[in-house]
């Protein structure tokens, strides 16, 4: 092949940067690939598909002088200084006009920081939040593009044939200005948090609660992914129930230490919605219990302290289980809604424009949190783009308020079994005071202004009042 031929250029051939330059290559783009390491670039190039055109190259230079104009390069390295040395590396070599993609969980702030650094340079920086895993980045993800819409619209064509499709309609649009992209994604990822702490809490409550065996604990949540609770993670965690150890022969699940880990874009959800300020109390709890289970050690000591007993769950078997499955889509329903409520207000502060009715759209097919109930978010804010928070919409208020009975008796059952359940209670709580006309805050206000002189104002006249507490 000659020079400056090739559609796309990719920087980091880890398993996601060589899954999507191989998923992009079998929709007809030539695609070249950069790695240090010679191995990477060649076991690039043995996996393409017969008759597509794939080039594994070990410098820089040798990529980009090979991509046609204006280049569009892609960089899936690890969030942080990489990012930075690469782009570093990058520019002597680029030209004005020339598009560079980070498709890493990299941190919003860091890419607002980017795109003004490279503005005045004439290059331009989208930030761009994938979503699937490395299966989802070979066979269709969901992809989200934020940054200059005119970069975006050179890898448009491209970005629509690689997505996962629902129907026939890509899951990848444009999802603002500036770090959209990334910022959608952390949001993306906090949802993902709080769905999966969900599903370890429904996981709890029939396991070590109502006694289920793997076994069954299968059944259950595959009649659930076959219902109303269809979505990638309950399908996963059906799957996860089934597999065994090849060490002990036991069932994994049942052999994997109960820590956490986390790369940070949970915490980053919670710390900017603090900022903003925006409510995401089971984001939050989720964030919270993978910070507690790495308190292993503690644990232990703490448990041979209070000796805590997990009393079995005595109600009907298949009661309960129905109850649990109502609480989990109640409880799923509260914290899309916090997330989504939280790209509003992040939308209206930051000046980014989030299309929530794209947003939603995108998440349908591809990635980690699809799931069947993002139709319905799509009904509802295809209806009213700029819906503050998606409880507000009738449809979706039926769907709560069905399971809110559900949900009460479930988290009563948590509570008096000693059966941990932070997140569901949270999504509760968010629910109880969101949806209250008056919260118990004057109260709060009272108090400020007895200890400070805070003011506080009435129900029933306008203004801003002070009053002398009466004290002792
Ligand atoms: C995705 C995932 C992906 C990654 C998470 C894991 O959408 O494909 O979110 O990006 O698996 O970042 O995050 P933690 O390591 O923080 O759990």
């Amino acid at each position: 092949m000659s020079n400056s031929t090739f559609d796309f250029g990719m920087i980091g051939l880890g398993v996601m940067g060589r899954n999507l330059l191989l998923n992009m290559a079998d929709h007809g783009f030539s695609v070249i690939g950069f790695d240090k390491d010679a191995a990477k670039g060649a076991s690039l190039e043995s996996a393409a598909t017969a008759g597509t055109t794939v080039k594994g190259v070990t410098t820089l230079d040798e990529m980009v002088q090979q991509l046609s104009s204006p280049r569009k390069i892609m960089m899936l390295v690890p969030a942080g200084k990489p990012v930075d040395d690469v782009i570093e590396s990058l520019l002597p070599l680029l030209q004005e006009g020339d598009v560079v993609i980070d498709g890493g969980n990299s941190y919003f702030g860091d890419t607002v920081r980017r795109v003004n650094y490279l503005l005045p340079k004439g290059i331009h920086f989208m930030g761009m939040g994938v979503s699937g895993g490395e299966h989802g980045a070979r066979t269709g993800p969901s992809i989200m593009p934020g940054g200059d819409q005119n970069a975006y619209n050179h890898v448009k064509p491209l970005l629509e044939a690689i997505a996962a499709k629902v129907g026939d309609e890509p899951c990848t649009a444009y999802m603002g200005k500036n770090a959209a992209g990334h910022y959608v994604k952390m949001v993306h990822n906090g949802i993902e948090y709080a769905i999966m702490q969900l599903l370890s809490e429904a996981y709890d409550l029939l396991h070590r609660g109502m006694g289920l065996t793997n076994e069954e604990l299968y059944e259950v949540f595959k009649t659930w992914n076959e219902g109303e609770l269809k979505s990638f993670l309950v399908e996963i965690t059906r799957d996860i129930f089934l597999q065994k150890d090849d060490i002990t022969g036991k069932h994994l699940v049942d052999v994997i230490l109960d820590k956490a880990g986390m790369k940070g874009t949970g915490k980053w959800t919670s710390q900017e919605a603090m900022n903003l300020p925006v409510a995401i109390p089971t984001i939050d709890a989720a964030v919270s219990a993978r910070t507690l289970s790495g308190y292993k050690d503690e644990r232990v000591q703490a448990a041979a302290i209070y000796k805590p007993v997990v009393k079995p769950v005595t109600a009907k078997k298949e009661q309960f289980i129905q109850q649990v499955g109502d609480t989990l889509y109640f409880a799923t329903i509260l914290c899309y809604a916090q997330g989504l409520a939280m790209l509003y207000k992040a939308s209206e502060e930051l000046g980014m424009d989030i299309p929530l009715d794209d947003v939603v759209k995108i998440w349908r097919g591809g990635c980690i949190i699809r799931s069947v109930l993002l139709e319905d978010f799509y009904k509802a804010y295809s209806k009213k783009k700029k819906l503050p928070n998606v409880l507000l919409d009738k449809g979706i208020a039926r769907l709560v308020k069905k399971r809110e009975r559900s949900a009460r008796n479930v988290i009563k059952v948590a509570i008096a079994n000693k059966i941990p359940g932070a997140a569901l209670m949270n999504a509760l709580g968010y629910y109880d005071n969101y949806t209250s006309e008056r919260m118990s805050t004057n109260l709060i206000q009272a108090q400020r202004d007895y200890f400070g002189a805070h003011t506080y104002q009435r129900i029933d006249r306008e203004g801003t009042f002070h009053t002398e507490w009466n004290q002792g």
